[in-house]
């Protein structure tokens, strides 16, 4: 703590014009400031002033009711440019305003005029992206998250509170408790107490139980962009047919995933390429029930589309807040969208794919992650060199055994007996045919079926799958180019 507000003391004294704080927790932020200005009484003291668009501006260090006339964006920046005495403005929630060029103007005079002159804008927000022209004139200043201890404390202040008004003690389970403190981990202080008062007063106690809820919270406390997902639905390997390669190469390392031996650097994950439909999904929501991690989703088409020139620095928070989620598996579905080159954009293409391949490189493990990817020529050799990632695996159509063995594992999820049925006939049947295109003709000879008004029968399924044309037979190029790009370079997930 000590360590933050010197950081701060510093940077104020430095008397650099634009100050920059990125949090949510703005009341610390405050607590922190004016603790530092009216107690700690620095030697170049600086009245200190805060500022919302609701409220206007106000005197923090001295008692001074509002001054509401300001509280225009554009007016408290004149009133702030024109009072040439020093001061240190601390500006709440600023940023929507940042995007008219006069504000920007208005904050560059102040930030340009003679050093004397000792005005600070501090712009605190949840998010803030500085106009380019600012850059140069600010510094960033980052409050630190809680460790364990304080944590732990904050955990018992509200057990504490909740005491006060409730009959009775909270019922603490110590090895609950722990868990939640380290759970809690990336969290900010409000946070941390949020979390823990929604643990605590449900029931007034910590159990276990609290833990998946706690989860789940904080995946949406950490998760303020949603570009990644939280993805309930996990698989295990008994729903996924095949792929029998893939399987065992996680299981071998599940252990290891899980708890490395000491020097040993952890699998960080793997790459799956191959024809659509043939359960590479799938595959993703199994290595996350196999591993029994919780699955984290990042679409990496919507992190381009939406965030447009922002995308790196999007794709640095969505790898941090996966960290945070950590042990976790981060599964980034079509990789090749947002990573491959030789588009109007390959400038920021390879920034991401550098930045992307950084963070793999040098994480600790704690995030395992599975890409997958359709287009796989579209992937940059980089990303598919050896030592990237722990294997990539080439998935391909099923074969006649893994087609039965599909048939049966869909029927048995429509919970019809599988014996009843004549698999073997359908397998051969089905050449060519993807998983997803095996479940889809289910699908659809069921509700012929039941419009018939008969029981689904194998019949009904022949004439399906017989009607259907697979799309390895309408894109035999495709498939066939699929095969030889993956030829020498990955290995067979069947
Ligand atoms: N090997 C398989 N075993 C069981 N079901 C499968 C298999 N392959 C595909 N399916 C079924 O087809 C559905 C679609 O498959 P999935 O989305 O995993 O394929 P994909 O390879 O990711 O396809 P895409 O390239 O379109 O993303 C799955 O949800 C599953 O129901
Ligand atoms: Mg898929």
């Amino acid at each position: 703590m000590v360590e933050t507000r010197q950081d701060l003391a510093v940077i104020l004294a430095s008397r650099v014009p634009i100050v920059v704080v990125e949090t949510h927790d703005e009341t610390r932020f405050l607590d922190l400031i004016t603790g530092l200005i009216v107690r700690g009484r620095p030697t170049d003291y600086r009245p200190l002033f805060r500022w919302t668009v609701t409220t206007g501006l106000q005197r923090l260090d001295i008692d001074l009711a509002p001054q509401l006339h300001n509280a225009p964006p554009d007016q408290v920046l004149r009133h702030v440019r024109s009072v040439e005495d020093p001061g240190i403005y601390v500006l709440l929630d600023f940023h929507p305003y940042l995007s008219d060029p006069v504000n920007v103007r208005l904050v560059k005079d102040i930030a340009v005029a003679p050093r004397e002159h000792r005005r600070t804008l501090v712009f605190v927000s949840h998010g803030i992206e500085l106009p380019p022209e600012l850059q140069p004139l600010a510094a960033r200043f980052e409050l630190s998250l809680p460790d364990d201890e304080e944590r732990r404390e904050i955990i018992r202040e509200v057990a504490r509170d909740w005491a006060a008004q409730n009959p009775g003690r909270v019922k603490a389970d110590p090895k609950a408790v722990k868990l939640l403190v380290q759970n809690l981990s990336g969290v900010d202080r409000d946070g941390v107490a949020r979390l823990a008062r929604a643990a605590i007063h449900d029931d007034g106690a910590i159990t276990a139980c609290d833990l998946p809820d706690v989860a789940k919270a904080k995946y949406e406390l950490l998760n303020r962009h949603g570009l990644l997902s939280f993805e309930y639905d996990l698989a295990r390997f008994a729903d996924v047919g095949g792929l029998g390669r893939l399987k065992q190469w996680l299981t071998e390392r599940r252990r290891v995933v899980s708890d490395p031996p000491p020097g040993l650097d952890p699998p960080r994950g793997l790459l799956l390429a191959g024809v659509q439909g043939c359960g590479k999904s799938l595959a993703a929501r199994a290595t996350a029930g196999v591993l029994g991690r919780p699955l984290l989703r990042l679409d990496f088409a919507a992190l381009y589309d939406k965030y447009h020139g922002e995308t790196e620095r999007r794709l640095r928070e969505c790898l941090a807040q996966a960290e945070l989620m950590a042990p976790c598996v981060l599964w980034i579905d079509e990789i090749e969208k947002g990573l491959a080159t030789g588009d109007g954009d390959s400038g920021t293409s390879r920034r991401v794919l550098g930045s992307f391949l950084t963070w793999l490189a040098e994480q600790q493990g704690g995030v395992f992650v599975v890409a997958t990817a359709n287009e796989v020529q579209r992937l940059p050799p980089e990303l598919v060199r050896k030592g990237r990632f722990d294997e990539l695996f080439f998935v391909d159509l099923p074969d006649g055994e893994t087609r039965q063995k599909i048939l049966e594992i869909h029927l048995k999820k429509r919970e019809m007996e599988p014996k009843s049925f004549d698999l073997s006939r359908m397998a051969q049947a089905t050449e060519g045919f993807s998983g997803a295109e095996l479940e889809q003709g289910i699908v659809a000879a069921w509700y012929t079926a039941h419009a018939d008004g008969a029981a689904l029968g194998s019949g009904h399924l022949l004439s399906e799958f017989l009607r259907t044309r697979p799309l390895s037979v309408v894109m035999a190029e495709r498939v066939a180019g699929l095969r030889s790009w993956a030829d020498g370079r990955c290995v067979p997930a069947a």
